[in-house]
């Protein structure tokens, strides 16, 4: 089912967008929350569209919140080691994460999402200096000739590696790889095959992968350098009742992994 924002059509895939900014609204909410994402919430209050997309969201925000502050985590670290860096957000969606942790000192920040939700996001969330929202889609070789390859990289995809197939993730590493010469860090979440067939039930186009160190095998130049369950992160889990479901889901690797961030180095 797709829908749509500020006048602006979005697909099954693109949608989920509207769902990780709610689920953060959400959080900002608790006291105290996981993310604290205050743009989000100013975010939200501007958009116009049809609520009954976050039907049945947010029940369980736990892991979105918990992949995100991971992600931050790691990503706040590489920023302040590589005051030079660049930063490419892909599929940034509506995300403030430019805003939330600031670009290297030096360096530049590029936030990339297809060129509907580029249009929705525009007038949305400030633009900072050193900051620039690219139109296009992971999956074309196009737009990555607009960032400079002259500097470390630190690349995130957050909520996208599970909508590609593994042929198109491969050929988005491999591009990543090949047009960044000194090299940097990649980060993602991925969901495992049982995951995907689930989620495939329920009419949302998923894609598993059970190993991490997948990419290692598919380009020679990329190490894993750390990974993250999320479930193991049940301790920060606000609400009781998830708390201890997520503690139970970490004790048998199945549901362990049913949603984890991986970091690699190239
Ligand atoms: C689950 S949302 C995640 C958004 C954001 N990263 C977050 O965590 O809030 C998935 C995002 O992937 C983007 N996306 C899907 N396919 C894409 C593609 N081929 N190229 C660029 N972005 C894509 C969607 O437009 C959407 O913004």
């Amino acid at each position: 089912m797709s829908g749509e924002a500020r006048g602006v059509r979005l697909g099954t895939v693109e949608k989920t967008l509207l769902w990780t900014v709610y689920i953060k609204v959400l959080d900002f909410r608790n006291d105290p929350p996981l993310l604290g994402d205050a743009w989000a919430v100013d975010t939200l209050d501007r958009l116009k569209f049809d609520r009954r997309v976050l039907r049945g969201v947010g029940g369980d925000r736990n892991l979105v919140l918990l992949r995100a502050r991971r992600i931050d985590d790691w990503a706040r670290r590489w920023i302040a080691e590589n005051p030079a860096g660049t930063v490419l957000h892909l599929a940034c969606g509506l995300d403030s994460r430019a805003l939330r942790l600031g670009r290297p000192r030096e360096g530049r920040w590029f936030d990339l999402d297809l060129p509907n939700v580029v249009e929705l996001r525009q007038g949305l969330l400030p633009e900072p200096e050193g900051y620039r929202l690219l139109a296009g889609s992971v999956t074309e070789p196009d737009w990555l000739g607009e960032i400079p390859s002259d500097a470390p990289v630190l690349i995130i995809a957050e909520g996208l590696i599970e909508y590609l197939s593994p042929d198109r993730t491969r050929l988005l590493l491999d591009r990543l790889v090949e047009r960044f010469p000194q090299g940097g860090e990649i980060v993602f979440d991925t969901v495992p095959g049982w995951v995907s067939v689930a989620a495939r039930a329920h009419g949302v186009p998923m894609f598993g992968m059970d190993d991490p160190r997948t990419p290692e095998r598919w380009n020679p130049k990329l190490r894993l350098v750390q990974e993250r369950p999320l479930m193991a992160e049940y301790a920060d889990v606000p609400e009781w009742g998830y708390r201890t479901m997520y503690r139970a889901f970490n004790t048998w690797e199945p549901t362990r992994s049913s949603m984890r961030v991986s970091r690699y180095r190239f």
